[in-house]
C-alpha cells in the first residue's frame, strides 16, 4: 500500500471511528424513500431493482444501504475498514445484502471485468493523485451501456482559501500543481485535513472519462450556497466557490479495455 493510500485509510478510520462529516449512516428518513435520496438528478431511470451496482469509495452505511433498499445487488468498495463495518452493520440492522470489498479505487482487480451496471463514486478522487487511473478502473467493471455518476470537488475549492480574508477567499494554490495540497487547518467541510488531497484539473475529471471509454451525458453543480450564511461556512463560501461537480457518463460499447486511456492529445 502506497505512503498515501496508508494516510487516507488511517485518516477516514479515524473519522469513522469519531463520527466525522461524511461518515452518517442512513436513517430512518432516508429509508422512507430510498431513491428519491440518492438520486437526486434523476439519472437513474427510476429504477434499480434487480442490477449490480458497485459503490465506489462509498463506505460508511449509507449509499450502500440505499442503495440495497431500492432493489439492487450492492457492492461498496472502500479503502478504509472502519467506513466498510458501518455497512456491515447496517447491512444486519436493516436485513440487507451488501457485499464489502476493502481495495483502493484505483486497483479494482478484485472485481470481474463488466460486472456492473450502475457505479456510483461519491466524492473520493481527490484522495488519489491520478484520477485516470480510477476512471480507467471504472471502465473495466463497467458493463457495455452501464452508467457511471461520480461526483468531484471542483478544482477551484482546492485552490481556494478555507477561510475568507477582507478580500473574500482568496485563490492561493497554483492550477497547475503535482503533489498533495498542502495541510488545512481542522474543522472545515471543504477538506479532510487529516487526509491527502490532490487538486484534478478538468482535463483530467472530463476529459480522463472521454478518454477511458465513457461519454458524458450529463453534468451537475450541486448547490450549497446560501447568500444568508456566516463568512467562513460551508454555504457562505459555496456562494463564491463551487465545491462540487457531479458526471453522469454512460459505458461505450465499442471500447475495448486494451485501448482505454490512450491520449490523442498531450498538453
Ligand atoms: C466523502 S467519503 C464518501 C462516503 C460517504 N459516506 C458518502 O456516502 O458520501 C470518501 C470515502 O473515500 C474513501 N477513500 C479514500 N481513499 C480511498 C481509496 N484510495 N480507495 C477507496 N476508497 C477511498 C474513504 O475511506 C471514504 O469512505
Amino acid at each position: 500500500m502506497s505512503r498515501v493510500q496508508q494516510q487516507n485509510r488511517q485518516a477516514w478510520d479515524d473519522r469513522a471511528r469519531r463520527g466525522a462529516w461524511y461518515t452518517e449512516t442512513a436513517t430512518e428518513r432516508h429509508f422512507k424513500n430510498p431513491l428519491a435520496v440518492i438520486d437526486q438528478c434523476g439519472w437513474l431511470g427510476g429504477d434499480v431493482t434487480g442490477q449490480r451496482v458497485l459503490c465506489l469509495a462509498a463506505g460508511g452505511g449509507k449509499q450502500s444501504a440505499l442503495y440495497a433498499a431500492a432493489g439492487a445487488m450492492v457492492t461498496v468498495v472502500d479503502i478504509s475498514p472502519e467506513m466498510l463495518r458501518l455497512d456491515r452493520q447496517v447491512a444486519i440492522e436493516r436485513r440487507l445484502r451488501i457485499q464489502t470489498v476493502e481495495a483502493s479505487m484505483d486497483d479494482l482487480s478484485a472485481l470481474e471485468p463488466a460486472s456492473f451496471e450502475i457505479v456510483v463514486q461519491p466524492v473520493s478522487t481527490c484522495y488519489v493523485p491520478d484520477v485516470e487511473a480510477v476512471y480507467r478502473q471504472v471502465a473495466r467493471v463497467t458493463t457495455p451501456g452501464g452508467l457511471y455518476i461520480s461526483q468531484h470537488k471542483q478544482p477551484v475549492s482546492l485552490q481556494a482559501d478555507v477561510v475568507p480574508s477582507s478580500r473574500g477567499y482568496g485563490l492561493n494554490e497554483p492550477y497547475h500543481r503535482s503533489g498533495p495540497l498542502p495541510p488545512v487547518a481542522a474543522g472545515t467541510p471543504h477538506r479532510e485535513s487529516e487526509t491527502l488531497e490532490f487538486l484534478h484539473r478538468w482535463e483530467n475529471l472530463l476529459g480522463g472519462l472521454c478518454r477511458s471509454g465513457f461519454v458524458i451525458e450529463d453534468v451537475a453543480e450541486p448547490r450549497h450556497a446560501n447568500p444568508k450564511a456566516e463568512p467562513g461556512t460551508f454555504g457562505h463560501r459555496s456562494c463564491f466557490v463551487p465545491p462540487y461537480i457531479k458526471i453522469k457518463a454512460r459505458r461505450k460499447h465499442d471500447t475495448p479495455t486494451e485501448s482505454l486511456g490512450r491520449r490523442i492529445w498531450t498538453p
